[in-house]
């Protein structure tokens, strides 16, 4: 997207942006749909200092680099996301799918917060009753938690003015809008102008300022792509229906990595947070079934053991290809260099792919112990239970390193693998005595060999 210039022009339907008019927008080919935006004058809006915008040049290694104050959630996982709390003045955009669990985690953050000040929670899609009931579920007991069925922006705003809460959640961005719209509530226009006028409040107040946004079918968050640039965080919460794990991850973070995630389990008294999410996602594994195998994945600081499971079975026709948790078009590559590159005929069967407990891991170090739980399945020869799996796999069939080793390894070790097979570029920069037996590997068929006897 074109950055924001002097004089600009956004397009109403996608809310691209473009430094002059054109007839039709670049970006989704709507007509006559780019509309100028006055630009933002200095010192209207954006509170001085606030972004230093107010003062003049500075010598940048004279600049104060205090660590920002935060706002604890007290929910750990949550806070680690976050990248220790919430920032004052920051927008933060929570995101997903309807019904994994937004409004509960909000609700239960909020109802912390409200320990230590006043908190209002604006609901535009459920009553206060409704509210209410889900807060006895919850088991809140915050005195200083305010609930207010609203969803126009202008009372909103008002509202807020006047009772200064510390902390101001709603609930959701799309069912706000404002009377100075023509357009109907949830249209891109509305949703923009909510998110703008409250980041411009939360600057100006400092108040951090949470949004739920709901995601739609393609996983972008419905509405104008923009709101993502607009906030400072976007949090993208996420689970597989049927299943009690929740991920709570951050796709931007101006205040923190997006590496770090949170894991949470949905209960009848709402969300509580997974120490351990190894021993959680472990928990239920066959031991000896073929296509079984325990792969270490990490992110940010956190390492997950979790088991992948393959089934390959003779097709009836064209051959069919389900991922769970896994990206199908990274299997489908995987599939194409397990057979050129190891000799397994699967490129004719049927495959199914999952990872056990509804999680999804997105890097490529899954990819060695994908393609083991494969050829397990089709070849009926059993992994090694005790043995635990990562690596990228290339196009040529080369396993290559990936970060993070030491994390997983000692993962794997307090969780009482015994042995672990890795690409051999991480094992040869291994320092010291590491806790459990390795396996260096070079490429798929040596490390195939090696996992499946
Ligand atoms: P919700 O927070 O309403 O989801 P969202 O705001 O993302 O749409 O959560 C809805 C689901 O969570 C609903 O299917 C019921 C379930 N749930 C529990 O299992 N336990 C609970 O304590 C609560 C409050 C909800
Ligand atoms: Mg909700």
């Amino acid at each position: 997207m074109a950055k924001l210039a002097r004089s600009q022009f956004v397009c109403q339907s996608c809310g691209h942006v473009e430094p002059r008019w054109l007839g039709r927008c670049p970006d989704c080919g709507a007509w006559s749909s780019l509309h100028e935006q006055t630009p933002v004058r200095a010192g209207s809006g954006w509170p001085a200092g606030a972004l230093g915008t107010a003062s003049p040049p500075q010598l940048l290694r004279a600049v104060a680099t205090d660590p920002v104050p935060r706002l604890r959630t007290e929910i750990g996982e949550l806070d680690r996301v976050l990248g220790g709390g919430l920032v004052p003045g920051s927008l933060v955009l929570l995101g997903g799918d309807p019904g994994v669990g937004k409004s509960t985690l909000l609700l239960q953050a909020l109802d912390r917060l409200a320990a230590r000040g006043p908190v209002l929670y604006v609901s535009g899609e459920e009553s206060t009753q409704q509210v209410a009931l889900r807060a006895a579920r919850l088991g809140s007991a915050a005195e200083r938690l305010y609930v207010l069925a609203e969803t126009s922006l202008e009372r909103i705003l008002g509202e807020a003015e006047r009772m200064r809460p510390h902390v101001l959640a709603i609930d959701s961005v799309q069912t706000v809008h404002s009377a100075s719209l023509q357009s109907i509530p949830g249209s891109v226009s509305q949703v923009r102008e909510a998110a703008g006028r409250l980041l411009s409040f939360a600057k100006t107040q400092g108040m951090p300022t949470l949004l739920v946004g709901h995601v739609t079918k393609d996983g972008a968050l419905a509405g104008p792509k923009t709101l993502e640039h607009v906030v400072d965080t976007v949090l993208a919460f996420e689970g597989e229906p049927g299943h009690p794990y929740r991920i709570l991850r951050a796709a931007k973070n101006r205040f923190g990595s997006t590496q770090e995630i949170g894991v949470f389990e949905m209960r009848g008294g709402g969300l509580s947070e997974v120490q351990n999410p190894s021993e959680a996602l472990l928990a239920e594994r066959p031991v000896g079934a073929p296509g079984s195998v325990v792969i270490a994945s990490a992110e940010g600081t956190r390492p997950i053991l979790a088991e992948v499971q393959a089934l390959v079975a003779s097709a009836s026709g064209l051959p069919r290809r389900t991922a769970l948790g896994i990206d199908p078009n990274r299997v489908s590559l995987l599939l194409a260099v397990l057979e050129r590159r190891a000799g397994f005929d699967v490129l004719t069967q049927d495959v199914f792919v999952n990872l056990a407990g509804g999680v999804r891991l997105d890097e490529p170090a899954v990819d060695l112990g994908l393609l083991c739980a494969i050829a397990s399945s089709a070849s009926g020869r059993v992994a090694d239970p005790q043995t635990v799996v990562f690596g990228e796999v290339g196009l040529a069939g080369e396993v290559r390193a990936v970060t993070l080793c030491d994390v997983r390894l000692a993962e794997a070790h307090k969780l009482g693998f015994r042995r672990c097979v890795l690409p051999e570029a991480n094992r040869a920069r291994i320092e010291g005595a590491p806790p459990i037996e390795l396996l260096g590997a070079r490429d798929l068929r040596s490390a195939l060999e090696v996992i499946l006897g």
